[in-house]
């Protein structure tokens, strides 16, 4: 889908209208020339009532206006010490910074307001160190914000805090952009920065659940995180354990990346989602035996159809493993049939030891709300001997044999297990 489609983008107003997205844009993109596209795409978000807060950061102004001035900053992300110095090099920078995203919204017909609402102390001494100007959050004026919101105002808030007593400290702008999106329950996190998201060995990672990133920063995050990206990471993880649903880190530079991150299925960045379903995760290679293991009985007693190693392998994007305690306790899958707009969900099972407590209902509310999320205009399901299950429990109703794709029906043909078809529209 293109992000331009507007039929595409039409599908997702209901789900976002009023609801809080936080931008946390790094300096370095404020100043990139493709800063206008992402005002533009800004105002696109505004004009569906979707209501936007800005963050933004300055380390990139603060090293150069210290240049200019011939001052080393102490510290540039609002981490380290902010002595008096770098402080007041943060201050310039940033009000700067702010001005050019005002103007910019200005230039987008955009009604914007800077505030005093992120009130924040000192981080203090650490380790023996006492980080001078460095600052925390210390909570947000929700109230403030949302009445701005309410105005169809934007808020840009720059990478500092306020105190009770009128002083100004320097607080990392990826920690205000959660305690926002934490203080005014954001339906959405995105980080635009310069780097195209998470990567693993040079490649992307599209997707992955807040609790393998958790995960990841535990035990390996030298590994797999460069340090440019640590902080989105573990910021991004923070969020979603303040209940933050979805965090997206998305290169500032990509012409439309922002509308298609929101509004496609593949996105251009990373999507960090903090799942309700916690125990819920994407199968992995080291995860085929169990599968096999867990479902040789349904196999047996052909509720299930028989999937080879091979088979699992080959697909292993579409499997799902519910797990307590890391035992894998069920499973589900869906195939997607794009050209179709069709899902299908199979390979449902739950271990005999934990029916009946709502762990079946939990997989398949994951797969339809991952369909939806792709935007998909149909659910179906083969069973021999649940389909009760998927009318009276999941919302099916039954179908025929005619509502499978082409390539889906031929194999059904030719399996002659003779399973009920079912159907649920999304649409
Ligand atoms: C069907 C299955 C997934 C249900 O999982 P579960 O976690 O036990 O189900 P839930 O806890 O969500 O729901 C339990 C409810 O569904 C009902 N239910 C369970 N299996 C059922 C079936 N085969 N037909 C009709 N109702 C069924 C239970 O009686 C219970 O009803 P209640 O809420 O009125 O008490 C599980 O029994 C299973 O793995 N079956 C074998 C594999 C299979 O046939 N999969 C489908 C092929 S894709």
């Amino acid at each position: 889908m293109k992000p331009t489609d507007l039929r595409g983008i039409l599908q997702y107003i209901p789900r976002f209208r009023e609801k809080v997205f936080v931008l946390a844009i790094d300096g370095a993109i404020v100043t990139d020339e493709n800063f206008a596209n992402i005002l533009l795409d800004i105002a696109v978000l505004r004009s569906l009532n979707i209501r936007v807060v800005i963050v933004h950061g300055a380390s990139a102004q603060i090293r150069s206006l210290g240049e200019q001035q011939g001052t080393k900053p102490s510290d540039l992300f609002g981490a380290g010490i902010t002595d008096a110095e770098t402080l007041k090099l943060a201050l310039t920078a940033a009000n700067r910074l702010t001005h050019e995203i005002l103007e910019g919204l200005s230039a987008n017909d955009l009604r914007a307001v800077t505030t005093n609402g992120i009130i924040a102390h000192p981080m203090g001494i650490i380790h023996g160190v006492d980080h001078l100007f460095t600052g925390k959050v210390e909570r947000v004026d929700v109230d403030l914000f949302q009445s701005l919101l309410a105005q169809g105002l934007t808020p840009v808030v720059p990478p500092l805090g306020f105190d009770g007593d009128g002083k100004t400290y320097r607080v990392n702008s990826d920690h205000v952009a959660v305690s926002l999106a934490d203080a005014l329950k954001a339906a959405k996190l995105i980080f635009i920065t310069t780097a195209d998201g998470l990567l693993h060995e040079g490649q992307l990672i599209r997707q992955m659940l807040a609790s393998d990133l958790d995960q990841i920063l535990a035990s390996r995050k030298n590994e797999i995180l460069p340090p440019e990206m640590l902080s989105k990471a573990v910021h991004s993880a923070a969020a979603c354990k303040a209940g933050v649903q979805r965090v997206h880190i998305i290169n500032g530079r990509v012409d439309e990346g922002l509308l298609a991150e929101v509004f496609s299925n593949e996105g251009i960045g990373t999507l960090i989602y903090a799942n309700e379903y916690q125990q819920i995760r994407r199968a992995l290679k080291k995860d085929i035996r169990s599968l096999l293991l867990l479902t040789k009985q349904a196999v047996d007693t052909d509720e299930l159809v028989k999937r080879s190693r091979a088979a699992l392998e080959k697909n292993l994007g579409d499997y799902f493993i519910f797990e307590i305690d890391r035992n894998p306790v069920a499973c589900v899958a869906l195939h997607v049939y794009p050209e179709e707009g069709k899902g299908e969900l199979g390979f449902l099972f739950v271990s005999p030891s934990h029916e009946n407590q709502g762990i079946g209902r939990k997989l398949y509310n994951f797969v339809e709300s991952k369909a939806r999320e792709m935007g998909l205009a149909e659910l179906i399901a083969l069973s021999t001997q649940a389909f009760n299950y998927f009318i009276s429990k999941c919302g099916f109703v039954e179908g025929t044999p005619d509502d499978l794709p082409p390539a889906r029906r031929e194999k059904y043909e030719s399996s002659g297990r003779k399973s009920k078809v079912l159907v649920k529209k999304l649409k």
